[in-house]
């Protein structure tokens, strides 16, 4: 039946198991921090360690986990090329609110970001500050923001992700981050980022 077969064959699709295999501990304190934000006293989470080592495996899990108790969330993700973004991070996380969960943000976020205000460094810090009170002021229901690949934002992202870890303490605001840091042994590059303040590395698992 040739008909069948090519219908059969046209339609792929790619499961993934959202099963995370030894990181029972690390589980444990997500789900901790979790609970604490949907009780009103938010943190930020910082999974920083080498490529391919389960961070955005852990950030998944952690929203799924998140979504299951309610949470809204949101996840801005970055390229290489968006080290020259001016708040790239947050454009992204912008573009992926859903309208019906988080209403004008998305849109009163991007407005900000096209208007002017980045050039002097007083300007820049105007510029973070309305941004971070605007996402601070929305936050009335337990809320889940991830920020991936943060190796790659640009400055005026990462004080917006600074501004909002510091503001959380007090919200139903969970932040969640990854940073890859550089191979063991590697040659140090003095440019680079690769020792964010106040990280949790993820620890390679045992064979
Ligand atoms: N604990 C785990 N359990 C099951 N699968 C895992 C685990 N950790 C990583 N993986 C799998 O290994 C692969 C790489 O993981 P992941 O993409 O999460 O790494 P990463 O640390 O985010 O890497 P990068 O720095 O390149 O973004 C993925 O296919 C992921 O599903
Ligand atoms: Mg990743």
């Amino acid at each position: 039946m040739p008909g069948l077969y090519s219908a059969a064959m046209t339609s792929t699709q790619v499961l993934e198991s959202p099963l995370v295999v030894g990181r029972d501990a690390t589980l444990g304190l997500v789900k901790r921090h979790i609970d604490d934000a949907r009780s009103g006293r938010g943190s930020l989470l910082l999974f920083a360690g080498e490529a391919g080592i389960g961070k955005t495996r852990l950030i998944r899990a952690a929203l799924r986990q998140a979504a299951t108790l309610g949470f809204r969330r949101s996840k801005g993700d970055l390229a290489p090329q968006d080290l020259l973004v001016p708040l790239g991070s947050i454009a992204d996380l912008a573009r992926s609110m859903d309208r019906a969960e988080f209403g004008d943000l998305a849109a009163d976020l991007l407005a900000m970001k096209g208007g002017k205000g980045g050039d002097s460094l007083a300007s820049r810090r105007i510029l973070v500050h309305e941004i971070s009170d605007r996402i601070v002021a929305a936050i009335d229901k337990p809320t889940a923001f991830a920020f991936e690949d943060l190796q790659w934002a640009d400055e005026l992202s990462l004080e917006v992700v600074g501004e909002l870890a510091r503001a959380a303490t007090d919200l139903p605001l969970l932040l969640l981050a990854s940073y890859r840091l550089r191979r063991h042994g590697a040659r140090h590059d003095p440019d680079s980022r690769d020792r964010p303040a106040g990280s949790a590395r993820c620890r390679r698992r045992r064979p």
